[in-house]
């Protein structure tokens, strides 16, 4: 990946200079009731104003039990600047999982058993998310709810792929299969129905990060170029936009490129093997912003290390200037949804320098991953949430990408 990476930069600045046109898409509006956030060319827009954002992920206030630390936790965002949420809007168990749920006061709002899941919209279930939307409103935050999730965490495309298709093979049986898809979009239908009229709603978003493989591989089917996703996509987005006229809608993809580029042939990021085509997915009617996320110590292990030629800092620089040039001659908003470091040093020394450029090139929001919160009082702050992210003495579960208040890089948010 990395020897090709300085021959890609001075293609990329051809590519930033030949953009640097007129944007090809028109700077039209779409009407929306007041307090709806719209899009106006490649700007978001709040009641005739531009609206750019610094938000924040957690996607753990929604399993919080105490109503107290969704209160506190969203006054803290607020009071950091905060103005856009990202959270999940899924939450699924199996019926095996349900005992030790109810006994244990988890969060969920589907649960699976055979080939279909019934709804919980109880208090433990959609009532919790309906709070979260409630305390947010209060605090003038506006929420991007992601459908279902691309990983297994939190219930995602392999509890459907399990239940409907049990033993498929393949995880991009999802995309395809028309059980799974009726499915899925009886999960939307319900959770847009659900708060359809509420402008605190910023944006529904398709996936967390849709690939062709995820715990199961992909199939050879799902290949660069076979359009599986990018179908998937205009299909859903057309789905929400016929229950809901109103929301902003994007696709929370990580924003793979799909550049038959043979520069980039070996490059995941790059080549098309993920699924997404990221320029691709920008010129669909009901995709109204593009969404990508940025791990490069993950996705490159050799950066920084003697003999590479890109910092993490740099490549990160690179992947930012990327997306911003294929937004703006898609002429539409940009929102890096997702990013992070290991290590308090690197992200107090990286951070600054991805958040200018976000700045220069007029993203339309940057969202950290992730919110860390202090002083929650849930359970002496010790309650195992699931999949081991744990509250440690008050503070929110820590992946290695949380920012607390207590260390200098929480400025970004401010
Ligand atoms: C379960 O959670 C609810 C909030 O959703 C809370 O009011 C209740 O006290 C919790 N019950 C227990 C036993 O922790
Ligand atoms: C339900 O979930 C549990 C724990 O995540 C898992 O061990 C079990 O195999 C699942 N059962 C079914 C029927 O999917
Ligand atoms: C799951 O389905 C089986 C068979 O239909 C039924 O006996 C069982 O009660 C169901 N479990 C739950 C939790 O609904
Ligand atoms: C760095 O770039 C040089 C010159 O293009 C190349 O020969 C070398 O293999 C690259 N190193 C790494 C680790 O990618
Ligand atoms: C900081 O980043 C470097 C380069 O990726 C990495 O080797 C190091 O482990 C990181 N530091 C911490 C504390 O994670
Ligand atoms: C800040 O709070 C977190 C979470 O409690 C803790 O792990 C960390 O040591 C504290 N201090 C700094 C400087 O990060």
């Amino acid at each position: 990946m990395t020897p090709l990476i300085s021959v890609a930069l001075s293609f990329i600045v051809c590519l930033a200079a030949a953009a640097r046109g007129e944007p090809s898409a028109s700077l039209g509006r779409r009407a929306v009731p007041k307090g709806f956030v719209t899009t106006r060319g490649a700007e978001f827009e709040l009641d005739g104003s531009p609206f750019a954002f610094v938000g924040a992920n957690s996607y753990w206030l929604p399993l919080l039990t105490s109503t107290e630390d969704v209160e506190s936790t969203m006054r803290e965002m607020h009071s950091a600047g905060v103005k856009v949420l990202r959270t999940w809007g899924f939450n699924a168990i199996n019926a095996s999982e349900l005992a030790g749920a109810i006994e244990s006061n988890l969060t969920y709002y589907q649960i699976w058993n055979n080939s279909d899941w019934t709804l919980n919209d109880g208090p433990q279930g959609l009532q919790r998310l309906d709070n979260v939307l409630e305390v947010a409103s209060k605090y003038d935050i506006r929420v991007i709810l992601a459908f279902s999730n691309n990983w297994v965490g939190y219930g995602g495309l392999e509890l459907y792929i399990e239940h409907i298709t049990p033993g498929a093979s393949f995880h991009d049986v999802f995309y395809t299969n028309p059980q799974i898809q009726a499915s899925y979009q009886r999960y939307v239908k319900t959770i847009v129905n659900r708060y359809k009229s509420s402008p605190t709603i910023f944006a529904w978003e398709m996936m967390n990060e849709a690939r062709c493989l995820g715990d199961l591989p992909a199939s050879a089917a799902c290949s660069p170029g076979s359009g599986t996703l990018g179908r998937f996509y205009k299909d859903q987005s057309d789905f929400v936009r016929s229950l809901d006229p109103h929301h902003l809608i994007t696709t929370g993809g990580e924003g793979h490129f799909y550049w038959k580029n043979p520069l980039f042939a070996s490059d995941y990021n790059f080549n098309g093997q993920a699924g997404e085509d990221f320029d691709y997915d920008l010129t669909l009617p009901n995709i109204d912003f593009a969404t990508y996320h940025m791990y490069p110590q993950t996705w490159y292990p050799q950066l920084d290390f003697p003999g590479s030629n890109f910092t993490v800092e740099g490549w990160g620089l690179f992947w930012m200037d990327a997306h911003a040039n294929a937004a703006k001659k898609a002429a539409k908003p940009l929102v890096l949804e997702e990013f992070g470091v290991n290590g308090l040093d690197n992200k107090t020394t990286i951070y600054p320098s991805w958040i200018q450029l976000a700045l220069d090139t007029k993203h339309g929001g940057v969202m950290p991953w992730q919110f860390g919160m202090l002083g929650l009082t849930e359970d002496g702050g010790n309650r195992l949430i699931k999949y081991a992210d744990a509250l440690i003495d008050g503070a929110s579960p820590n992946d290695g990408f949380a920012i607390y208040k207590n260390q200098t890089v929480w400025n970004i948010f401010v």
